[in-house]
C-alpha cells in the first residue's frame, strides 16, 4: 500500500500540462480570456499584435518586457520557474491560435 501511495505522488509530481489550454486554465485563466479583455489583454489582441518572442518574453520575463510593449506598469508574475519549456511552447502555441477565432 505504502508503494502505491509513493508511486502515485511521483506521478502527480512528474506530470507535466499537456497541452496549452491545460497551461491556460491553470495559470493564466484568472486574468486572461482567449478573446475578451480581462485584468490582462486578451490572447486574441496579443496574437495579433506581437511575435512568437515578444510573447515568449512576457511570460518568463515580465518585468524587462511591460515598458517595449508600451505598459505602465506591470502586474504581471513571471512564469519563468512555472512552466517548463515545453509547457511554454504550449501556452505560446495556445495564444497564437486565438489569432484566428
Ligand atoms: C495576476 C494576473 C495575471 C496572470 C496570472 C497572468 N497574466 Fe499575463 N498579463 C497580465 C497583465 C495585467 C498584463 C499587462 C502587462 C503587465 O502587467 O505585465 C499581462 C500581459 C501579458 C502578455 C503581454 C501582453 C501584450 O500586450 O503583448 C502576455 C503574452 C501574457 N500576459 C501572457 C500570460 C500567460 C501565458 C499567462 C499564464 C501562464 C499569464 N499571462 C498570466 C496579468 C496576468
Amino acid at each position: 500500500m505504502k508503494k502505491i501511495i509513493i508511486m502515485c505522488s511521483f506521478f502527480v509530481f512528474a506530470h507535466s500540462l499537456q497541452t496549452g489550454k491545460e497551461v491556460f486554465r491553470a495559470y493564466c485563466w484568472g486574468c486572461h480570456h482567449e478573446t475578451a479583455v480581462a485584468f490582462g489583454p486578451s490572447f486574441k489582441f496579443i496574437a495579433t499584435n506581437r511575435t512568437t518572442a515578444q510573447i515568449k518574453g512576457h511570460i518568463i520575463a515580465p518585468k524587462s518586457m511591460y515598458e517595449i510593449l508600451g505598459y505602465k506598469r506591470s502586474v504581471m508574475p513571471s512564469f519563468a520557474d512555472v512552466l517548463n519549456d515545453k509547457e511554454l511552447e504550449h501556452i505560446t502555441n495556445f495564444i497564437i491560435k486565438q489569432k484566428d477565432q
